[in-house]
């Protein structure tokens, strides 16, 4: 299993780091404009073989990722503070294409795996241009806000974070939303466990606070350290596992829907089982009609960008 990461900045590097510590990959390659700064980062990571599972590790041009598997993309301009990811797209929109160009070149039909902001947006764009199936252009959508979903609500109900089945749903951005009548806590719905609450908290405020805590996360985050990384390094790891154990995880990745509530040709995240070949499948949304709402409008908002890129 040879993975190429794109970018080796804090995203594609922590990436590599996670998936070296889960002894995901044989072979793991980075790439980077700047050969020097990937070939540092290869061999300072290489240098924890004697502690993992030992994978050959190296950093330079887009050649050394000749025949990869998977790829994962994670160059691009990353936000400034207070900027959102949308607003990247004039930048990155352009990387991306030539990033897939060069990718394609040297590996024929590798699973990607786009990571870089608008990710939503960008999937779209990789899809386009490399001419592969659906199932094989991946984006990590929402997989880190239903992360920070799931973590918010553990902190606050006193709960692992696995035990909680919750999804953040449609852009990996400012109009995502939560789909609360799905969420459940070991098979009891949010609602009925919030009714038996123990923590004596004030139910539907708690839930508004814990979206908006989630949906802003990356701001708060950006505000305090300049950018976020190890978070994404870890919800990459998760959609490598799932491909390569071929383990049928349910994760919210940004998959292209070929048609939604009449929008065509939208990407966008939901709960979707991931697998060897990348996509296996989407799973039925059972949403109240404001959730429902909320999802078209996240993908119009999502498909309108798009509309003004022109490839
Ligand atoms: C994040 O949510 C910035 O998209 C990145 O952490």
């Amino acid at each position: 299993m040879k993975i190429s990461i794109i970018g080796a900045g804090n995203v594609g590097t922590s990436i590599a780091f996670a998936a070296m510590i889960k002894g995901l990959a044989d072979e793991i390659v980075l790439v980077d404009v700047n050969e020097e700064l990937a070939k540092g980062h290869a061999i300072d990571l290489s240098h924890g073989n004697p502690y993992v599972k030992p994978v050959k590790i190296y950093g330079g041009g887009y050649p050394l990722s000749e025949g990869s598997n998977i790829v994962i993309i994670t160059a691009g301009r990353t936000q400034k503070t207070g900027e959102s990811r949308l607003h990247l797209i004039g930048d990155n929109a352009k990387l991306m294409k030539h990033i897939v160009q060069e990718t394609l070149s040297f590996s024929k039909a590798p699973l990607l795996l786009i990571v870089s902001n608008p990710v939503d947006v960008l999937t779209w764009v990789a899809w386009k241009e490399s001419g592969l199936p659906k199932y094989r252009v991946i984006g990590s959508g929402t997989t880190l806000d239903t992360a920070r979903l799931r973590q918010n609500i553990s902190r606050h109900c006193h709960l692992d974070p696995r035990s909680i089945h919750a999804y953040v749903i449609g852009e990996h951005g400012d109009s995502e939303i939560v789909s609360w009548s799905t969420a459940n806590i070991g098979g009891v719905l949010l609602g009925e466990f919030c009714d038996n609450c123990v923590n004596n908290c004030q139910g539907k405020d708690v839930l508004k606070k814990i979206y908006e805590e989630t949906k802003n996360a990356a701001y708060q985050i950006i505000k305090k350290k300049g950018s976020t990384y190890f978070g994404i390094g870890l919800a990459v790891s998760k959609i490598l596992e799932a491909v390569i154990n071929d383990s049928h995880s349910v994760l919210t990745v940004s998959t292209i829907h070929e048609e939604f509530e009449g929008i065509k040709e939208v990407p966008f995240s939901v709960p979707s089982v991931i697998g060897r070949n990348g996509l296996e499948r989407v799973l039925p949304l059972n949403l109240s009609l404001e959730e429902q709402e909320g999802l078209k409008k996240s993908a119009l908002t999502i498909r309108s960008v798009i509309d003004t890129i022109s490839i």
